[in-house]
């Protein structure tokens, strides 16, 4: 934690967790492998953000577009996820943190899936001392197109004006309304890329990104971030 002012710690941290598929190349194992390998990366992760006082954490898990990867691979992440949820949910929950969701929960996400973070969901939802959320089956931009939709059904069933509609009206209308944007967006394995992550929310963020492949990421790489953030000077279009 050194270097760290922890008066200045974000209020929320969003992570891409890119990589997986290289650490898992890079020693000769299956990609799939490489992602079993980010379980680690998360939780330890997790353990320092909840050290440091971090109110909202923030972790893309699968996006839409990860859809087009073989069918092998979208099937152990579906599991994967699966598993994950059901081996740590306790453990989360008793550490205070809640965890919840953001995405498409339906179309392709198996049922069981949706089972298990509807359950996930419910059992932490009284937890206040950190907001775990994993945008999952998430895309920006189909964020955008849920909200223009239910924005488009409020103006025709006549409780919404249209020229009532401003910031605050859309990002009413996103998956987790209460959700504030991420002060800083951390992005591993030397990728310089959005890849459709919260496009609304970022308008403002810090962006870091680190060389590190998902997989060997830890909370030391966290704090670096957030010291790296902590040295930025801010200015949302001031001066
Ligand atoms: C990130 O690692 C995990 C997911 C997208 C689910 P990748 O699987 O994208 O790993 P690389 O980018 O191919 O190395
Ligand atoms: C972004 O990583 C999605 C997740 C980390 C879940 P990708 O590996 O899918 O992004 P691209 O394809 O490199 O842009
Ligand atoms: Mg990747």
């Amino acid at each position: 934690m050194a270097g760290l002012d922890l008066a200045r710690i974000p209020a929320h941290v969003a992570v891409v967790m890119d990589g997986n598929g290289r650490w898992a190349q890079q020693r000769g194992l299956k990609r799939t492998d490489g992602h079993a390998a980010g379980e680690e990366a998360l939780f330890d992760t997790v353990d320092g953000a909840l050290d440091i006082g971090l109110k909202w954490l923030t972790v893309f898990a699968f996006s839409t577009e990860n859809w087009r990867r073989p069918l092998d691979e979208v099937r152990y992440l579906m599991g994967f996820n699966e598993r994950l949820l059901l081996n740590r949910r306790d453990d989360l929950n008793r550490r205070g943190v809640r965890v919840r969701f953001i995405g498409r929960r339906h179309g392709r996400v198996p049922g069981r899936v949706r089972k298990r973070i509807d359950e996930t969901e419910a059992l932490t939802q009284g937890n206040r001392r950190m907001t775990l959320t994993f945008a999952f089956n998430y895309g920006g931009r189909a964020e955008l197109v849920d909200a223009a939709r239910s924005i488009a059904k409020s103006v025709a069933d006549g409780s919404l004006k249209p020229d009532k509609i401003d910031d605050r009206v859309l990002a009413r209308h996103l998956y987790a309304p209460d959700m504030p944007d991420p002060d800083l967006l951390v992005r591993t394995s030397g990728e310089f890329r959005i890849s459709n992550f919260l496009l609304w929310q970022l308008a403002y963020s810090e962006l870091v990104f680190t060389d590190v492949l998902w997989p060997d990421f830890r909370q030391a790489n966290l704090f670096e971030a957030i010291a790296e953030f902590q040295n930025r000077n801010r200015r949302f279009g001031s001066v």
